[in-house]
């Protein structure tokens, strides 16, 4: 390699590293897919993404009046994840979410229904409601979904 191929190849492994690195662990890259959502495109958040945000803050604050001892009641019309418009059209209506967004909904009805000593444990399986439908649909998040436990 001469002085240049060397300066050439440097620079060319500092992109690479930068690159490899800036994968935003938010996205919803699905495994073996090569399509990425995120922010490589300037586009609009999906409705469905804007929801998923809100119920990630609506999350972390239930989770910090359970802790606190208080009753954590949920601040969000949680039925509009079985019909939000997400980045890809096919995604909500296929039979796979839906069965997950039922899931998650029922387990939401009897959060709500409990008493403060329930409510802790229903609070994880609903975290893990989330977590099972992400692993199917999205996997990019569960780092941060994770949090929520
Ligand atoms: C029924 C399936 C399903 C359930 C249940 C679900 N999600 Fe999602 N979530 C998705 C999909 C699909 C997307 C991608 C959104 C899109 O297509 O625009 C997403 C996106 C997200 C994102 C990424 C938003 C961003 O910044 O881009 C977060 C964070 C998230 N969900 C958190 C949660 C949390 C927290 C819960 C539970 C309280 C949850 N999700 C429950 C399917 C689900």
């Amino acid at each position: 390699m001469n002085f240049y191929q060397k300066i050439i190849f440097a620079t060319l492994s500092v992109f690479l590293m930068i690159a490899a690195c800036s994968t935003p662990e938010e996205e919803c890259v699905k495994p073996g897919s090569k399509k990425k959502v995120g922010k490589y495109h300037m586009r609009q958040d999906s409705e469905l993404t804007t929801l998923m945000k809100e119920m990630e803050d609506d999350f972390k604050r239930m989770k910090a009046d359970i802790a606190a001892g208080k009753p954590a009641k949920p601040g969000l019309d949680y039925q509009k994840i079985l019909t939000a418009h997400g980045t890809e059209a096919e995604e909500v209506p296929s039979e796979s979410y839906q069965a997950f967004a039922k899931n998650f909904l029922q387990t939401m009805e009897a959060f709500e229904k409990a008493d403060l000593e329930k409510s802790e444990q229903l609070y994880e399986n609903l975290v893990t409601s989330c977590m099972n439908c992400h692993t199917v649909h999205c996997p990019g998040p569960k780092v941060r979904i994770e949090k929520l436990y």
